[in-house]
């Protein structure tokens, strides 16, 4: 790993690259702790070369702020970021990024300034020049480090919806890529303000996040008016003198327009003091997204398709939508191996999904706004599905539908990847699997009331087993186990029961 800190530096050793290397950029103001390190792992994991800025930008601080006393531990930060497979960190100092003073010294260089719209209400309202201070110096690192991603956590969720909006604007040719909270085991969001806490002020802080919590709860009860979730949560912050609110806010989480009731999505966003510190934290509100992983044959889309039914959720068939794919690809006359044809087709391919009132058919299938619903299930697509599947143009996009799809929640969806690939922030992550025993029994069933004779019991087993194995290996979107997925074995339970009890984790988790 290298150290950077001049910008002609970096220049020459991005310049060496080869141009097809993906490049992340994770920006930071260092002294890491999880929460930046949640960043940077999931840069190294999804970017051939990874740099890390770490400089304390003092153009978004107030002369009144803690500029001075903010941490600063260089060696400690570049240590973790090796150990993380980070390639460079950019450390530049004030003269080489060109920012000469704090946030009242902007008036002396070229600055970005985020629409009003967006800097006027949460944080921006007591923390003047803030986001253009924030907006001039990512502008300025992509700028210099023109990376293909750039990392930032949805903690800072007003900076986060401010940078995207800048993306847009200014048509900088870069993907933000937005990562979950990440908190300590008393819910405390992690910030390396929390230094400054002494630890009776860590617990007391705990507060917050129990307070959005309770907004929450009674979000997934059915109450979506913004004056009762915010009262619940000022309601539950007054029991404490030691926790001093500055705000608490219910906004769109892109535009941050105040809602008077989440219809969709909301962010329900909060600053408060404990002692001198102040503390932000935040909370989407949003319908559930619930992620069913599993290997083959473990009962994945009828219990998905009946949890939908339950729990009133969109059942996001991710099979229709490569069979889709592989039926737009034959319908072209494109042979089912030509992946450059094929990833032309893909590039602005439309699938719309769309629930019907028939229960044999639940779920209408539209391509580039032709009706596909029965001609996606004919044996010639089902022969063809997993070659088309397979090839990783077509994975990329249909993963980009899928995620827009579930942008505003309410969906359920099945398949290899989905909790650690399409919805790693899935509400609820569940890995459905059965022993190899167990599956091949089913499937002999299967195949006997299809009227087949002579079934050879150990031999469906070892074709599971062997499915298995490849769907673990394979390089596209191979079958894992999400760190944070509840396992539901299924042998000896009915679909019945399999379903009962994803709703019950399901409740368990929200009511
Ligand atoms: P800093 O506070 O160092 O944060 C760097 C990144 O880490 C930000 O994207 C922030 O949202 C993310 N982060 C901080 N705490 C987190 C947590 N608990 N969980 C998940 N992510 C977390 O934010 C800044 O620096 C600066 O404003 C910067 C963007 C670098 C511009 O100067």
């Amino acid at each position: 790993m290298l150290i950077i800190k001049t910008i002609a530096e970096l220049k020459t050793y991005l310049k060496n690259e080869q141009p097809s290397l993906k490049i992340g950029l994770v920006p930071t103001m260092g002294a890491f702790h999880q929460g930046h390190t949640s960043l940077i792992k999931r840069a190294v994991q999804e970017c051939d070369r990874v740099v890390v800025s770490i400089f304390v930008n003092p153009l978004q601080f107030s002369p009144t702020e803690d500029l001075a006393q903010y941490p600063r531990q260089l060696a400690t930060d570049s240590d973790l970021c090796a150990e993380l497979g980070v390639a460079i960190i950019f450390a530049p100092n004030l003269e080489e990024i060109g920012i000469t003073g704090d946030a009242s010294t902007q008036g002396q260089l070229t600055t970005i300034t985020p629409p009003a719209t967006m800097t006027s209400k949460l944080c921006g309202k007591y923390r003047p020049g803030h986001f253009t201070g924030v907006a001039t110096i990512v502008t300025k690192l992509l700028n210099i480090v023109q990376p293909n991603r750039a990392y930032f956590g949805q903690k800072d969720a007003q900076q986060l919806a401010i940078i995207r909006r800048l993306v847009t604007d200014l048509n900088l040719p870069v993907e933000i890529i937005g990562c979950p909270i990440i908190r300590e085991a008393s819910g405390l969001a992690l910030s390396s303000r929390n230094q400054y806490l002494s630890s009776t002020e860590k617990s007391q802080a705990a507060i917050i996040y129990q307070s959005l919590k309770s907004a929450a709860q009674e979000f997934f009860r059915g109450e979506t008016e913004a004056d009762n979730l915010i009262t619940i949560v000022k309601d539950q912050l007054a029991i404490t003198n030691e926790v001093k609110l500055q705000y608490v806010e219910l906004v769109d989480p892109l535009t941050l327009k105040p809602l008077a009731q989440v219809e969709t999505i909301g962010l329900l966003a909060i600053a408060a003091h404990v002692g001198n510190t102040r503390l932000i934290d935040n909370m989407i509100l949003r319908q559930p997204i619930i992620a069913i992983d599993g290997p083959a044959g473990a009962g994945k889309s009828t219990v998905t398709r009946r949890v939908a039914e339950q729990l009133g959720l969109l059942y996001l068939d991710t099979g229709a939508m490569y069979r889709a794919v592989t039926w737009l690809v034959m319908d072209a006359g494109i042979a089912v191996d030509d992946e450059d044809a094929i990833a032309s087709l893909v590039k602005d391919v439309i699938i719309d999904l769309i629930p019907t009132d028939s229960p044999e058919i639940p779920l209408g299938v539209q391509i580039n706004g032709q009706e596909v619903t029965k001609v996606i299930r004919t044996p010639e697509v089902t022969a063809n599905v997993s070659a088309v599947a397979a090839q990783a143009a077509v994975r990329e996009q249909l993963v980009k539908a899928q995620q827009l799809c579930g942008a505003k929640g309410g969906v359920i969806a099945e398949g290899r990847d989905i909790g650690t690939n399409v919805y790693p922030d899935a509400d609820l992550k569940i890995f459905l699997t059965a022993s190899v025993e167990e599956r091949a029994r089913r499937r002999s069933i299967d195949l006997k009331n299809q009227g087949q004779k002579n079934i050879d019991l150990p031999q469906l087993q070892q074709e599971i087993q062997a499915r298995d194995d490849k769907d673990s290996s394979r390089a596209i979107a191979p079958l894992r186990k999400a760190d944070d997925a509840v396992e539901v074995i299924t042998d000896g339970l009915t679909i019945e029961e399999v379903v009962a009890k994803i709703v019950n984790l399901y409740q368990v988790s929200y009511q």
